[in-house]
C-alpha cells in the first residue's frame, strides 16, 4: 500500500468513527442499544445482507460522488438485477413478454445523444424492469414466488440513423426490496417502508462514448419521493401521456390504451 492510499484510509476511517461516536454522544446512546447494535452486525454478515444493505442506504450517494462533474445525463446505480446478453430485438422493438403479459401498455421513445447534443445512430440501448407485479425475470428470489419466463423484459435495441428509438414494453411498478433478513427487519423497526418507485433500467453506449446507467422513473409514482434506496433524480423523473384514441390504437394493433412516455440520453465521451 502507498503512502498516499494509507493516508486516504487514515482519512475516510477516521471521518466515519468521528462520525459514529458523534451519533453515541448526540442521542445518548445506551449500552444496550450498543450491545444491540453489535448483534445487528453480527445478523446482518450471517444472512450475507452486508451488500444488500450497503446497497439501499449507500450506493446512491456513492454514485452521486462518483458521477459529480461528469458530462452527459445524470446516472443511476446498477440496481442487482442486471443480467448480460439480453435478445437484439427487431423493429419495430417490442420487449420480450408473454402473450398476456399483465400491465399498461407504455411506448417508450427517445434519442441517444453525445453530450453536446450531436444524435449518435446505432447506439445501443440495453433494457430491463420489473413486471407488473414487480418481479424481474431470471432472479432467484428467497420467496416463493411465480417467476417470469428468462429475459421477460430484457432486451437490446439501437438508434436509427437519427438517432431515435422507440419501443413497446408495459409500465413497469413499484417493488419491495427483500425484506425477509436482517436489512428488512431493520426497516420494520424504524417504521419504514421497502419500496422503491417503478423504474425502468437502461444501459446506454455508443462507440467512442462512455457508456451511461440509468434508471427512469415516473413522477406520479406514490414513492417517488420515499424511495428506500434514496435514488431518484428529478432529470431522471418522466411523466406519462394516456392516449386512447381509438384509430391510433388501431394503427398499433392495441386492443386498449396505452401510455407513452420519452427521454434524451446524452452519453459523455469515452
Ligand atoms: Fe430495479
Amino acid at each position: 500500500m502507498t503512502d498516499n492510499q494509507q493516508e486516504r484510509v487514515a482519512t475516510v476511517v477516521t471521518a466515519v468513527m468521528d462520525r459514529i461516536r458523534e451519533v453515541i454522544v448526540e442521542h445518548k446512546v445506551t449500552y444496550d442499544e450498543y450491545a444491540a447494535a453489535k448483534q445487528y452486525a453480527i445478523a446482518l454478515g450471517e444472512a450475507g445482507e452486508w451488500p444488500l444493505f450497503g446497497d439501499v442506504f449507500f450506493e446512491s450517494t456513492v454514485e452521486r460522488v462518483d458521477s459529480e462533474g461528469r458530462e452527459g445525463s445524470a446516472g443511476a446505480i446498477e440496481g442487482p438485477y442486471y443480467i448480460p446478453d439480453s435478445p437484439l430485438l427487431e423493429r419495430p422493438y417490442v420487449m420480450p413478454m408473454r402473450d398476456d403479459e399483465p400491465g399498461d401498455v407504455l411506448i417508450f421513445s427517445g434519442t441517444v445523444c453525445g453530450a453536446d447534443g450531436t444524435p449518435l445512430a446505432d447506439a445501443q440501448i440495453e433494457m430491463w424492469h420489473s413486471d407488473n407485479d414487480g418481479t424481474y425475470s431470471g432472479i432467484p428470489y428467497p420467496d416463493d414466488r411465480q417467476l417470469p419466463p428468462p429475459f421477460n423484459l430484457r432486451g437490446r435495441f439501437t438508434t436509427d440513423e437519427n438517432g431515435r428509438f422507440e419501443v413497446r414494453t408495459i409500465i413497469p411498478v413499484p417493488y419491495e426490496i427483500p425484506k425477509g433478513g436482517p436489512t428488512g427487519a431493520l426497516l420494520r423497526a424504524a417504521g419504514w417502508h421497502a419500496f422503491r418507485p417503478a423504474h425502468l433500467h437502461c444501459i446506454t453506449s455508443a462507440p467512442g462514448y462512455a457508456s451511461l446507467t440509468s434508471q427512469l422513473y415516473f413522477d406520479e409514482d406514490p414513492y417517488i419521493d420515499s424511495d428506500i434506496a434514496s435514488a431518484v433524480k428529478p432529470e431522471l423523473t418522466l411523466q406519462l401521456t394516456k392516449h386512447d384514441d381509438a384509430a391510433d390504437l388501431a394503427a398499433r394493433g392495441l386492443d386498449r390504451p396505452y401510455f407513452s412516455t420519452s427521454y434524451e440520453f446524452r452519453l459523455p465521451r469515452a
